[in-house]
């Protein structure tokens, strides 16, 4: 997947002190980063302009400044603790972000460099899944957009429902080895996009963050983190939603588009109707339809949002999950159907940007 906007060269490592340079390269190559390293300075003129980020040793900033390069971002100076008095100015001077001591800054500058790849991308889209009713096809349609979404880009399904099935069950990684929630809901500080992505149990393009066997309540911080994390790691981020529950208006209000299954009966759209109600804001929201010979301007008028897609039941469905294959087993599908369309619908515009 290449971006456009991304820089395109490695990222400098700029020191002649040969254990500086050791000890980054070091922490590079843990964080899946090959870099380039620089030990004069018209070396790392030459690579100033195109590396995504700068590491510059503290040795090596006064003939810097001297050389006044052009101002760029990325550029963070690195120094032995205690950093030499004038590393703080010389910083400064050549518009680094900050100065890193070594060793106790050595897990930022893992960070900087494992964030790499998100660096200029963009972020992810959030797609909400949530049943109008209890059993519409929710979890289901959650992970069958999942499955979709993963042809074309990194995928995560986040399942937000502790009562549900499990997402990892239905895309058939509940065995998986990866991160869950319950590991997760521990975690302090940023979380890379890149360090989610490749720690949740995954299966190519679509990786799934689920519960462990005996789901505890979620802490919104968490929550909060590990969804933006998810969007800076991956193109498409699927969430399944509780219909209630402290974290569902919030997570909502992230959401690109919330999609609410519906189940065309008299009691399925007046409990649609009533999960609408509690939304201080439902202009995201849009609707599927399960079921045949239905009106969907009627299903509309009676909920109160537009109805994006009508899908029949996909038969098999029960035989497609216990092979193992998730819901979409086929293209051709009514359910893969209705998620290339309801993707189409709220990827254009953020794909194309
Ligand atoms: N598109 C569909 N076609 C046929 N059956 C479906 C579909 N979606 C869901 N189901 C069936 O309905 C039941 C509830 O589905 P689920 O996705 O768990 O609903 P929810 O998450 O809204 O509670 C399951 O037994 C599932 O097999
Ligand atoms: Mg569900």
């Amino acid at each position: 997947m290449q971006d456009p906007h991304q820089p395109t060269g490695r990222p400098l490592l700029a020191t002649a002190d040969t254990a500086l340079a050791e000890e980054l390269t070091r922490l590079s190559a843990a964080a899946g980063a090959a870099v380039a390293v620089a030990s004069s300075p018209p070396e790392v003129l030459g690579a100033w302009s195109t590396a995504p980020v700068v590491l510059v040793g503290a040795d090596l900033v006064p003939l810097l400044v001297e050389l006044a390069p052009p101002r760029r971002p990325g550029v963070q100076v690195v120094s032995w603790s205690p950093a030499p008095p004038g590393a703080f100015r010389d910083a400064l001077l050549v518009g680094a972000e900050r100065v890193v001591e070594l060793p106790v800054g050595a897990e930022l500058v893992a960070e900087l460099l494992t964030d790499l790849d998100e660096v200029g991308r963009g972020e992810g889209v959030l797609v909400g899944v949530v049943g109008g009713s209890g059993g519409a096809g929710a979890t289901t349609l959650a992970c069958g957009l999942g499955q979709v979404a993963a042809v074309s880009g990194p995928t995560l399904v986040v399942d937000l429902d502790p009562l549900g099935p499990g997402c990892d069950r239905v895309l058939a990684l509940d065995e998986a080895a990866g991160v869950r929630w319950d590991s997760l809901g521990t975690a302090s500080g940023r979380l890379s996009g890149r360090s989610l992505r490749e720690a949740v149990p995954r299966r190519e393009g679509l990786g799934v963050l689920g519960w462990s066997s005996t789901p505890a309540p979620l802490d919104a911080g968490a929550v909060r983190e590990a969804l933006s994390a998810a969007r800076r790691g991956h193109e498409t981020v699927v969430v399944d939603l509780p219909r209630s529950g402290e974290l569902v208006a919030e997570t909502v209000a992230r959401c690109a588009l919330v999609v609410v299954v519906v189940v065309p009966t008299l009691t399925g759209v007046a409990a649609a109707a009533r999960w609408l109600g509690t939304l201080p804001d439902p202009a995201r929201v849009g609707l599927v339809v399960r079921g045949h010979h239905v009106d969907p301007q009627r299903v509309a008028a009676l909920v109160g949002a537009p109805v994006l897609v009508t899908m029949a039941d996909q038969r098999g469905l029960a035989e497609a999950l216990d092979l193992g294959l998730g819901p979409v087993r086929s293209r051709r599908g009514p359910l893969a159907r209705a998620a290339r369309e309801l993707l189409a619908a709220v990827t254009a515009p953020v794909r194309a940007a």
